[in-house]
């Protein structure tokens, strides 16, 4: 197939809302998903081993807009029976709305079911995952392996958006090809453009390969080039957004609708609103010990409402290795959380190193 952008000639870059010489800096524009009203367009991805409930209420609490659960394998899906130990990964709270589910899988035909699962359980967005990069997704054709055979991909999103409410948004995510070669890129804008056409609402796209995994830095270029390739159609950006400046300078920089913050809000909930605080001229938020503490507690009582006490231990300790980064001593109370077993050690860790009740 031809280069479908051979003769896209890049703009440049858009002008920036960001003016630092501006009195008032103009607000972004609020980011919709089809139907959805998402708002402040700087939202929370999808983190495989990380976005669950508690994460996820903690992040809506704070300020995202708008969050997406881990990645589940449709079959998975298909096969969840109502046990206490797994039936979490359909839970969906007021409180959360709006929420996006997130499918991975290899056959077509498990899509359709699975996505239509997931929307009967209130998640009001099914995002589907053409991006994972890891052995086992790959490997197992599924994830970022779609990238490489555009029909099979194509299928699977007619399947989704066939099977759920035509009042559902279907998305995808994407990273920016399987490798650095031409045909790699023939596909993704063959994908891209195929997704639109059968109905999704929007693509987000992270900025590396699927060979890259995670060396090197995300190529905001390309998505820069993306997006005045898709014009009206809504890309939101993925890729090295660790701080509120990084948020703002990505819309700036690329023009996409939204930024997908990934690793930037593992241990920092606070940088949704802190990006918004940016983006209206304020200082952004610093959060003191004091309300770290209280934060820190709050997610462990929501892992507790979903997960036994060894299994809740299990995943605050993965946050809270995190959180600690914006301790003043960060090494010795992220050894501290790392070393804590119990519940009764946990809290005792918080109330040393943050003097938390
Ligand atoms: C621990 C971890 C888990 C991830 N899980 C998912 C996932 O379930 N679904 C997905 O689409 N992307 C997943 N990603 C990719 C991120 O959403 C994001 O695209 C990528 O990390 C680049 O953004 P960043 O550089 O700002 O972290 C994951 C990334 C990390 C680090």
């Amino acid at each position: 197939m031809a280069n479908v952008n051979s003769d896209l000639k890049l703009l440049p870059p858009p002008i920036c809302s960001r003016d630092e010489s501006a009195a008032v800096p103009s607000a972004p524009r609020p980011l919709k998903i089809g139907p959805v009203e998402i708002g402040f367009p700087v939202v929370q991805a999808a983190l495989s081993g990380y976005s669950d409930w508690p994460m996820r209420v903690i992040a809506r609490r704070l300020g995202a807009p708008y969050t997406i659960a881990e990645v589940l394998i449709d079959r998975f899906v298909l096969d969840l029976k109502d046990r206490a130990r797994t039936k979490h990964h359909l839970r969906v709270t007021d409180e959360e709305h709006p929420v996006g589910a997130q499918l991975m899988g290899s056959e077509p035909k498990d899509f359709g079911p699975a996505a239509t699962r997931l929307v009967e359980s209130g998640f009001d967005v099914i995002d589907i995952n053409f991006g994972c990069p890891v052995k086992s997704a790959v490997g197992g054709c599924r994830g970022g392996y779609h990238l490489s055979q555009p029909e099979t991909a194509l299928e699977i999103v007619s399947r989704v958006r066939d099977a759920v409410p035509s009042d559902v948004p279907v998305t995808v995510k994407m990273r920016r090809g399987i490798d650095d070669s031409d045909e790699s890129r023939d596909r993704f804008f063959e994908i891209l453009d195929g997704a639109f056409e059968r109905g999704v609402a929007g693509v987000t796209i992270h900025g590396r390969t699927v060979e890259q995994k995670y060396v090197g830095p995300s190529n905001w270029d390309f998505l820069r080039e993306v997006k005045q390739h898709a014009g009206e159609r809504t890309i939101i950006g993925s890729g090295d957004v660790f701080t509120a400046e990084a948020c703002l300078d990505m819309l700036c920089h690329t023009g996409v609708d939204g930024v997908s913050v990934a690793r930037g809000a593992i241990g920092n909930p606070w940088i949704f609103r802190q990006t918004q605080d940016l983006a209206a001229g304020r200082e952004p938020y610093s959060p003191d010990l004091a309300e770290q503490a209280r934060v820190l507690k709050m997610q462990f009582d929501l892992c507790l409402q979903i997960y036994d006490e060894r299994k809740a231990l299990a995943a605050i300790r993965k946050h809270a290795v995190k959180f600690a980064r914006l301790h003043p001593h960060p090494e010795e109370t992220r050894n501290a959380f790392a070393a804590a077993m119990s519940r009764d050690s946990w809290l005792a860790v918080l109330e040393t190193a943050y003097g938390s009740e």
